[in-house]
């Protein structure tokens, strides 16, 4: 019997992890041939680690998205990425996540006040999402009057990477770059810039010259859009998935130790990016199926968090599980920079919202976020006694 898994259907949006363990069991490497360009889906936990450890037949040089974009940045394969990489890697080393702590705490601290007289909030547009998205245009130096434009931009960047036909972002993703531009501009004529990531990349010289616009605009893009819906959607997940079996939330009210086995479970069970793509250099053979050179490839992080051979009893989200080594980060060369800050970031939000809002209580599940390889709650709305 031929599978037929359908990314884009309805069914599959509203519960993407229905499929997976069909597709593990009956077609491991499938093709989606109604999509333009068609592409092929690996599900298994051993295909996919497989396919990130060999960066050389499965390219990062064609996108991270189901569209052959050309090579920009971090968004390529070593030597360029592996130079691109290290020039942010100081912002990211644990040192300099752990000095954000105050900041973030602080700010979880601003965020819950907001609502404190509140009997009903929404988690994800008074808490999840500001968060993420005034750190990281913070540590970049997006002023803060600013800050708020990013949220339309960053959902239309990963629309627009989605898309079959990202024509109808195309004007937004024109307003953000001139916005960035702008700054990289004024980073270079002032005399005393201020001491934030652009200015450090703008300082940068590579063979004595500075880097071409388009490459930081795509190093700043993949900072600020990268780690600003995702890590919302993880805060946002953990939440829901504990308050939909609220035994498990008392758990952790109970003993806030679980907050860290929570966010890796909810990593698992709910990873904020479903898949991302390769391209292939040269024709593959996988089990069974054969995937031609230069051929869009789907690498399904979220269905190999659910593969039963790693995991047991994969479709249970469970605080007892020992610790997990999941996919939600990816794996090898281009494993997520930001993980470390988009843990840091859950824990201290997760730990603020049940040291004040201990009795909170699932209103409704919310819908989920548009794009079809993300995952995430647009509305996540509670009731607190
Ligand atoms: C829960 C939150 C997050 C998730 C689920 C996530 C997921 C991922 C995944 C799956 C990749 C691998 C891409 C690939 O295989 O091609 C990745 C890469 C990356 N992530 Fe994250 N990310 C998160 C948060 C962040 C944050 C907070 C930042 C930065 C502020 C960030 C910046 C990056 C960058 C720069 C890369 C590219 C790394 C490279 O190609 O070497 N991410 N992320």
């Amino acid at each position: 019997m031929t599978v037929h898994y359908d990314p884009f259907s309805e069914q599959t949006l509203a519960d993407p992890a229905s499929n997976y363990q069909r597709l593990h069991r009956e077609a491991p490497v499938h093709y989606i041939e109604d999509h333009d360009p068609p592409f092929y889906t690996l599900s298994r936990y051993a295909d996919v680690e497989a396919a990130l450890q060999d960066g050389v037949t499965y390219s990062s040089e064609w996108g991270q998205g189901p569209n052959f974009t050309p090579p920009m940045g971090m968004l390529s394969n070593p030597p360029q990425h592996t130079y691109y990489r290290r020039l942010v890697q100081p912002a990211f080393t644990p040192a300099a996540i752990a000095a954000l702590a105050p900041r973030i705490e602080a700010l979880a601290r601003d965020l819950l006040d907001n609502v404190a007289d509140k009997t009903a909030f929404d988690v994800h547009d008074d808490y999840a999402f500001p968060l993420p998205v005034i750190i990281i245009s913070e540590l970049l130096g997006v002023p803060e009057e600013d800050i708020h434009l990013f949220k339309d931009w960053s959902d239309a960047s990963v629309e627009a990477m989605g898309a079959e036909d990202p024509a109808p972002w195309a004007e937004k993703m024109k307003a953000m770059a001139a916005y960035q531009l702008n700054q990289i501009e004024e980073r270079r004529a002032a005399d005393n810039p201020p001491n934030d990531l652009i200015t450090m990349l703008v300082k940068v010289r590579r063979d004595g010259k500075p880097l071409a616009d388009e490459q930081l605009l795509s190093v700043i893009n993949q900072l600020l859009v990268g780690g600003n819906e995702t890590t919302t959607s993880l805060i946002t997940n953990c939440v829901w998935r504990l308050l939909e079996r609220r035994a498990l939330w008392e758990r952790v009210v109970a003993d806030p130790n679980l907050i860290d086995t929570a966010i890796e479970e909810s990593l698992r069970f709910d990873p904020p990016v479903l898949g991302l793509y390769r391209t292939t250099t040269r024709e593959v053979t996988l089990r069974g199926v054969t995937v031609p050179e230069n051929t869009k490839v789907m690498l399904h992080y979220a269905a190999a968090n659910r593969d039963a051979r790693i995991f047991p009893d994969p479709d249970v989200f469970s605080l007892d599980r020992p610790a997990t080594r999941h996919m939600a980060f990816g794996l090898g060369v281009h494993f997520c920079l930001g993980a470390e800050l988009a843990r840091l970031e859950a824990r201290l939000a997760l730990k603020a919202l049940i040291d004040r809002r201990p009795n909170l209580t699932l209103e409704n599940a919310g819908e989920r976020i548009k794009p079809f390889f993300l995952w995430g709650r647009r509305k996540l709305p509670v009731k607190a006694a």
